[in-house]
């Protein structure tokens, strides 16, 4: 277990007004987010199209002001075309899926060569074992716990076990690496993927859209965060 406040807060701007996108994203920074996710879809990868470099370059400066890191989570087929498009725009981690590439090796080794952290994510499906001979080499491992391709989808519970699982690994392998978990983050199971060893949480409706504010949701999310870590 780790202090509340080192879980890092990931808001995906995916459920965000995209009329006021720059008011919003820095409203969630304001009440305590510590990075800004974006999420990159292709229509191939995921059955759905949303934004690409040009939304992390508008937002860079926004994140520089509140010393944010942009967390560019890439759904998209042969994630490789895109690398240095991404990492030029201003991403600090690109995280590509598994399941997209054959050569995860050599896309991993690619985003560090361009001076960015590399996340690796696993659809719900893929299992963790996947990861096994790449985990030393990453700085980031994602666990999807909904299908990616849209916000506010229900959370996969049956994902927990490999949360934790993952949490073991990365303990054993003694090394700095994320555990990022992604889909259905509300104040109820931001709990439970944060005591089953997450330590960033990426969430879109639990802050965007459905709430009196989203500097409201941010700080709910983030007492639910520290509820979930107070000792019993
Ligand atoms: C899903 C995206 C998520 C999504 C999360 O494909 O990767 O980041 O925006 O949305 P919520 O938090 O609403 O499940
Ligand atoms: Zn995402």
């Amino acid at each position: 277990m780790f202090p509340a406040d080192l879980v890092k807060i990931s808001a995906s701007i995916l459920a965000a007004d995209f009329a006021r996108l720059g008011e919003e994203v820095e409203e969630v920074l304001q009440a305590g987010a510590d990075w800004i996710h974006v999420d990159v879809m292709d229509g191939h990868f995921v059955p759905n199209i949303t934004m690409g470099p040009v939304v992390v370059q508008a937002l860079r400066p926004l994140a520089d002001r509140h010393q944010a890191l942009m967390d560019v989570h890439l759904m998209i087929e042969q994630p490789e075309r895109y690398l240095e498009t991404f990492a030029r725009a201003g991403a600090d981690i690109l995280t590509v899926h598994i399941e997209a590439t054959p050569h995860i090796h050599r896309v991993v080794h690619r985003i560090r060569e361009l001076g960015c952290k590399a996340g690796v994510a696993l659809n719900p499906g893929t299992p963790l074992s996947l990861a096994e001979e790449i985990l030393p080499d990453i700085d980031l491992l994602l666990v999807m716990t909904v299908n990616p391709g849209f916000s506010g989808q229900r959370f996969i519970a049956s994902m927990v076990p490999k949360i934790i699982k993952a949490r073991d690994q990365i303990a054993a392998l003694g090394k700095d690496i994320w555990l990022e978990v992604d889909g259905g983050i509300s104040t109820e199971t931001v709990e439970t993927v944060v005591r089953a060893g997450a330590n960033v949480v990426a969430a879109a409706s639990a802050l965007f859209g459905h709430h009196p504010s989203p500097a409201q949701g941010v700080q709910r999310l983030r007492q639910a965060i520290r509820r979930a870590l107070e000792p019993v």
